[in-house]
């Protein structure tokens, strides 16, 4: 995995030369059973260097433990590893959804991650990642709380934990989701 991370900070500051990238990479246990996939970090994520540390990961966290899964178990990554940013009216810098042309990017190398880990699921948070890995047409209220195939891989979507922070009466839907995956995981235990 060290490897593969020092050859992905060697593509994108080839690429990116005048514009340094910060790189968050995901973290955690080779041969996990889940293979959680986010959108891109954030600020905290970029400061930290680690992915789902700020708002978006405590509320994740807090459903993960609800119903017994440890981070530590886990391998948590995303779609794009540096935090797509722009200027607010205010002149602030702040946070914007990756393009297409990004996620493309990080694609190739995204799937590598996942073939390196190797998790029996892979559980995409929101419609970033899960567009990325299936069909462009498939939309998260559609798919959410089920398993789907994805080019032969096992795919679980979720909402983004942060879309709670917005919308509240998310927080039912993402419950009940979080339990059933933690039930599958329970019966599918060898
Ligand atoms: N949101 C994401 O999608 N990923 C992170 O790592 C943090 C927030």
């Amino acid at each position: 995995m060290e490897k593969f991370r020092s050859e992905l900070t060697k593509f994108i500051d080839g690429l990116y030369e005048g514009d340094k990238k910060v790189l968050v990479h995901g973290e955690g246990r080779i041969g996990a059973r889940l293979m959680l996939i986010g959108e891109a970090p954030g600020e905290q994520e970029t400061l930290q260097g680690r992915p789902f540390v700020g708002k978006a990961g405590k509320n994740l966290d807090e459903f993960l433990e609800l119903v017994g899964i440890d981070r530590s178990e886990l391998y948590v990554s995303n779609a794009v590893k540096f935090r797509p940013t722009r200027i607010s009216e205010a002149g602030r810098i702040v946070n914007r959804p990756p393009t297409q042309e990004e996620i493309r990017l990080f694609l190739p190398w995204l799937k590598r991650e996942i073939g390196m880990v190797g998790p029996e699921c892979v559980v995409t948070l929101g419609n970033v990642p899960l567009k990325a890995l299936c069909d462009r047409r498939v939309t998260i209220g559609e798919v959410h709380g089920r398993f789907i195939d994805c080019e032969g891989l096992r795919v679980y979507p979720m909402y983004h934990p942060a879309s709670m922070i917005y919308n509240p009466a998310l927080r039912e839907v993402y419950r009940a989701d979080v339990e059933r995956l933690a039930q599958w995981l329970r019966v599918s235990e060898k």
